[in-house]
């Protein structure tokens, strides 16, 4: 059996049936294969979630009873190579369905063969998409319809085709603690680099070491908040990380700004303990507690120079790195997140000190979760204004007081921040 074939299937099941978050699942993968397979897997795995409602779409013109379980992911794979990769179509037709020996259904086997073979002769032709254009866009790029509307109402058609079509590349980025020993370590490894927009940051293909204080894997976007954080704070003033877990921006802000007093904060136990172990690795000192921070903390009241709200989010803007929250997010999650993300705010807004800066931030591109709730805030909040976002290396978003970052505009993630200054 083809053994990259196996490995994918195994993973996406993973993802499919016991909702494992796809990044997890694949490094975990990556992590036991033979290096020759890394490359097909990678595509195989995102390439099938990120193309799941296409494939789906294809799938229905082929069969008279829609499939489920795993006939559909097999179908899935085998469609996916079919119509996105330019491998050998008997080679494809073959091993998805020895791959489809493992439901030891021999109706199954018989099915998907059959279907692929008849996809398999259509595979050149153009597909008729649906004709409403809310749907075109939902079937064509693999985007959940009720998404594609909230985009549309919140950019206007042009703007959210540009989101849902844009495919952007899962880049891994290696942030460098001392920047001048990046050359060195990238040349001990062995691993190739492309720049940043930032100086201590490279895009990287390779593997560098998980446990080295030098050098550590974070998102642009995530550079972006913790440096807009850090020259928010003054030199040894005191930051408050509220959602903190699994500690990237605060062990950066620290980094950043070693006299700072950091304190790093998250609901959940086991995720104190990532930024702990985190920080112990990056070997920088942080406080951390464990707290719901919609809740008010009286001891905290005023006591902070920058407060970052890094809230929980539907992730709308990671899909590069995680496109299965395409498949499981719901357009009834994100009203339960705006009423969380309001209170982390309207609660973490009584830490900041008069002068001081509340830092919101999400990786979504949803207004609801963004300036909806930034201008609700403000509204409410006559003590706020807003003040600047510091980050001269993207000047789109420079000395804006709020900006969101679209993939397709930017190259990176989508993320938003506002930068809210309290005036009194
Ligand atoms: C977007 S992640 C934060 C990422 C983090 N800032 C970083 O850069 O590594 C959001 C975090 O908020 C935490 N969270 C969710 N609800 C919370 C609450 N009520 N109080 C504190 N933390 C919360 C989650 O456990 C999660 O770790």
């Amino acid at each position: 059996m083809n053994d990259a074939f196996l490995k994918s299937y195994q993973t996406l099941r993973e993802v499919y049936v016991n909702g494992a978050f796809s990044s997890i699942a694949l490094n975990k993968t990556l992590y036991n294969c033979k290096n020759r397979d890394r490359a097909l897997i990678t595509k195989l795995v995102y390439g099938v979630l990120d193309n799941d409602i296409r494939l789906s779409y294809i799938i229905s013109k082929y069969v008279r009873k829609f499939p489920k379980g795993d006939a559909l992911l097999f179908l899935k794979i085998g469609v996916y190579c079919l119509t996105d990769l330019s491998l050998p179509v008997y080679a494809v037709v073959n091993d998805v369905a020895e791959l489809s020996k493992l439901s030891g259904d021999r109706h199954i086997v018989g099915f998907v063969n059959a279907t692929l073979k008849a996809v398999s002769q259509n595979a050149k032709q153009p597909v008729e998409y649906p004709t409403d254009p809310d749907e075109y866009l939902s079937v064509r790029y693999s985007y959940p319809v009720w998404a594609v509307k909230k985009l549309v109402k919140d950019y206007g058609r042009d703007t959210a085709a540009a989101i849902v079509s844009h495919s952007a590349e899962n880049k891994a980025v290696a942030r460098f603690v001392y920047p001048t020993t990046a050359e060195q370590i990238l040349q001990r490894y062995g691993i190739h680099a492309e720049n940043t927009c930032f100086d201590d940051a490279y895009f990287v293909k390779g593997s560098l070491p998980s446990d080295s204080a030098d050098c550590t894997f974070q998102s642009l976007s995530s550079i972006a908040i913790a440096r807009i954080c850090a020259r928010s704070t003054p030199q040894s003033g005191t930051f408050l990380d509220c959602c903190a877990a699994p500690g990237g921006k605060s062990v950066y802000v620290k980094q950043l700004k070693p006299d700072l007093q950091v304190t790093s904060c998250d609901i959940h136990p086991h995720r104190v303990a990532l930024i702990e172990s985190y920080a112990h690795r990056m070997k920088v000192e942080i406080e951390t507690v464990c707290r719901d921070m919609s809740v008010f903390y009286a001891e905290w009241q005023r006591s902070f120079d920058t407060v970052l709200c890094d809230v929980p989010c539907s992730g709308f803007g990671v899909l590069d790195n995680r496109p299965d929250i395409k498949l499981f997010r719901e357009n009834k999650d994100i009203s339960e997140l705006m009423k969380l993300q309001y209170s982390i705010l309207n609660n973490c807004a009584e830490y900041v000190k008069v002068g001081g800066n509340l830092i919101y931030s999400t990786c979504t591109i949803f207004d609801n979760e963004n300036g909806q709730n930034v201008r609700k805030f403000l509204k409410e909040h006559p003590d706020f204004t807003y003040g600047e976002i510091l980050l001269p290396e993207i000047s789109s978003a420079d000395r804006r007081g709020f900006y969101q970052f679209l993939p397709h505009k930017e190259g990176m993630q989508g993320f938003f921040v506002a930068v809210l200054k309290k005036i009194r």
